[in-house]
């Protein structure tokens, strides 16, 4: 996918658009080459790459650095010619950048000089969780030429008001809070929308009523893309499967034991072999006179 316009255009379509997260060069490439439409850099990286609990450790200078990695791995996997990528079925996905924790409700100066940094490494979107108070800028921030896909439902950056990672808008209330949200966001002008945890009826009904396609995440088949994390999609963290995981990997036991057999033939002399080994060059005769 190639613009924000094309987004539009895919779910006028019908076709389903699929996000995944990764947050460095060589996952990139990986991710470019299975043919995704887009790759979100998510504030989610404080997890998976840095061992935090919760995404609230991710601040601009850490986005930034992960958003630039990527976009060095897709510009490295373009000028690789076609017969060695792994297929030719890629084009360069949109990079999706996260706004971390509070990078919005700092000021309109904060929020725009953060939207700089993550745009000049290599975002071509910025993705902002949650709306209410935040309309004002965020419809500013638009209109300065930035696209912004929104986020609602289970919005992790709140994680301690929502008290846990619970599905959101389960009850008549907090459903129609979930419409107001997603209904202001459209009229911000968001190009798309993530619904995070919601269940799968309401994200449904979201999805027919706004023209911008959603992109769900724990919020049913009805949503105009799918986006799951990197790690989560290949397995690498064997403690932790959400409901809404799919993993087409038992990734964690695979690279383990590939780790494994390394260490081993490090042990018994098995690596490494002559041919992975450098040799003197060969002496001339006088030399060796
Ligand atoms: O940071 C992230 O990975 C996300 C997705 C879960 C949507 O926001």
């Amino acid at each position: 996918m190639k613009s924000v316009l094309e987004l539009r255009e895919a779910k006028r379509r019908g076709q389903k658009i699929a996000m995944l997260t990764c947050y460095d060069s060589t996952s990139a490439a990986l991710v470019a080459q299975a043919g995704v439409d887009l790759i979100l850099v998510g504030d989610s990286v404080a997890m998976t790459m840095h061992g935090h609990d919760d995404t609230l450790a991710a601040d601009v200078d850490l986005m930034a650095l992960h958003i630039a990695a990527v976009d060095r791995g897709l510009r490295q996997l373009s000028s690789v010619s076609p017969s060695s990528t792994q297929t030719s079925r890629w084009t360069r996905p949109m990079i999706v950048g996260d706004l971390p924790f509070l990078a919005h409700r700092m000021g309109r100066e904060a929020l725009m000089n953060a939207a700089a940094r993550l745009m000049r490494a290599g975002a071509q979107i910025l993705k902002v969780e949650g709306i209410d108070g935040s309309e004002d800028d965020l419809r500013y921030l638009i209109q300065s030429g930035v696209p912004v896909m929104g986020h609602i439902g289970l919005t992790p950056q709140s994680v301690h008001a929502l008290g846990g990672w619970r599905v959101q808008g389960r009850d008549a209330r907090a459903a129609e809070a979930l419409l107001r949200q997603a209904r202001a966001l459209h009229e911000c002008g968001v190009s798309a929308l993530v619904l995070e945890c919601v269940p799968a009826p309401l994200a449904s009904q979201i999805s027919q009523e706004l023209e911008i396609p959603t992109i769900g995440i724990g919020a049913g088949a009805g949503c105009d893309g799918q986006v799951l994390v990197f790690q989560d999609v290949l397995g690498l963290q064997s403690h932790f499967k959400p409901k809404f995981v799919r993993r087409y990997l038992q990734g964690a036991e695979i690279l383990t034991d590939a780790l494994r057999r390394y260490v081993d033939d490090v042990r018994s002399q098995a690596f490494p072999a002559p041919d992975e080994s450098f040799d003197l060059p060969a002496r001339s005769p006088e030399a060796q006179a």
